[in-house]
């Protein structure tokens, strides 16, 4: 059983703190999840101490014996739970896989198209403000007015208009699943690369409740942190039919490179030093947890979670996007009910509440105020909660926009939430091992 000895007093505090704020507050962050004690056991080991440049059995440094065991594991277990050819589990980030791809099949200045971040996107999809729109020159796609699905006929007339060398797939706020296949067609007519990020729904795809972006895409990047409920992380794959297209001359030799080793050396030592080794461990725990028959009823659970908040929310007058979800996300816009996203992310917090405040589609806010809130279910699902909980749910989140000026209010709600709470524990151990 997992023991937290710290002597450390100051950072105690602040253990036993966040530990509290997890175990007595609904996290309905969509990027979130708890990880299990496994997990945990495994980000907290003595692998940490081990520098391991390279790859298994090419590491520059000695000792990397059970590392390499480590890596071998965590990358056997992904090629069973997506099916793919190849994978990197080293990027300490969904945005490190990203950068990875990118610096492996463009050069500065070359032309990439993701969907707009004020639309769902996510920053390395082209943000000006982050690297790939610094190093990159961005073409953005938009979701529609009228629906907010993802608009094909822009896709299409500005990739043939632009000739993007590369088309990303994916977002970090879009309710609906995506049509690979016809991001693939798009991406043929114009000979371009095609990146799908699957940050968000990985563990849905993984347990074949979405789409499967690996027949149809060159590279497949995500996070490991997010619905496959793993340790903080990247990795990027490569699906069967793609590991050696347009492979690159290696300029010496004049070897014809396979891509699984450009984004290799692209990974390290092109954007990073030393994996972490304790991180890739607890990466092949969770991908172990995933491959098991719990994890996929644990990810139909998600999506059931989510469509009935989404329902609830659409009963009681709220302009949900899209009308609904097909994953663990939904996306209110609190336009009609008068409210920004930074009031409402507020009043949530003070009832012990968390969701973020989002842009939503043609939002007329800043970023800083949005006219929305993301709300995801993947962590309340691991805690055990099904439908019945999703109504309380809901209530408890419409009592607190219904009264966000009202801190009595929200202040009994916090109670109220922390007594549902206790009804879920995650985390027993940890509290009682802390002394
Ligand atoms: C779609 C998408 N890609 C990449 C990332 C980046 O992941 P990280 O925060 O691990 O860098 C995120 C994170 O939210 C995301 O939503």
């Amino acid at each position: 059983m997992l023991e937290i000895k710290l002597n450390d007093q100051e950072a105690k505090e602040i253990l036993l703190k966040e530990i509290l704020r997890q175990e007595e507050g609904l996290e309905l962050i969509a990027s979130e999840n708890y990880v299990s004690l496994d997990v945990l056991n495994a980000l907290g080991s003595v692998l940490t101490n081990k520098y391991a440049e390279g790859y298994p059995g090419k590491r520059y440094y000695g000792g990397c014996e059970f590392v390499d065991m480590a890596e071998d594991l965590a990358r056997d277990r992904v090629k069973k739970l997506f099916g793919c050819e190849y994978v990197n589990v080293q990027p300490h980030s969904g945005s490190q896989a990203n950068m990875a791809v990118y610096f492996s099949i463009l050069k500065p200045g070359d032309k990439i198209m993701g969907l707009n971040l004020a639309h769902g996107g996510h920053l390395t999809h082209g943000s000006p403000v982050n690297f790939s729109g610094r190093f990159f020159e961005v073409i953005s796609y938009n979701v529609r007015e009228d629906n907010q699905l993802v608009d094909f006929d822009q896709v299409e007339s500005l990739a043939k208009q632009n000739k993007p060398k590369a088309i990303v797939i994916g977002a970090s706020a879009y309710p609906r699943d995506w049509d690979y296949k016809k991001f693939r067609e798009i991406a043929d007519s114009i000979g371009a690369y095609l990146i799908a990020d699957i940050a968000h729904p990985a563990g849905l795809i993984a347990s074949k409740l979405l789409n499967d972006p690996l027949p149809y895409c060159d590279f497949v990047t995500t996070t490991t942190h997010k619905t496959l409920r793993g340790p903080r992380g990247g990795m990027i794959m490569i699906g069967k039919d793609f590991e050696n297209r347009e492979g690159i001359r290696a300029p010496k030799s004049g070897r014809l490179k396979m891509m699984s080793e450009i984004i290799d050396s692209n990974v390290m030592p092109g954007i990073q030093g030393g994996p972490l080794m304790h991180v890739i461990l607890a990466k092949a725990v969770a991908f172990g947890e995933a491959l098991r028959p719990e994890f996929v009823e644990y990810s139909k659970q998600v999506i059931k979670n989510a469509q009935r908040l989404a329902t609830r929310f659409i009963e009681k007058g709220y302009k949900v996007t899209t009308n609904g979800t097909d994953n663990h996300l939904i996306l209110i816009d609190l336009r009609s009910k008068g409210l920004t996203g930074k009031q409402a992310e507020d009043a949530l917090g003070l009832a012990g509440i968390t969701v973020n405040k989002n842009m939503v589609p043609y939002d007329t806010q800043s970023p800083m105020v949005t006219s929305g809130i993301r709300i995801g279910t993947p962590a309340v699902t691991t805690r055990g909660m099904k439908e019945p909980e999703m109504d309380i749910i809901f209530n408890f989140i419409d009592s607190a926009l219904s009264n966000v000026n009202d801190t009595q209010k929200l202040n009994s709600i916090r109670e109220e939430v922390k007594q549902f709470c206790s009804k879920f524990p995650i985390y027993k151990e940890l509290l009682n091992s802390i002394s």
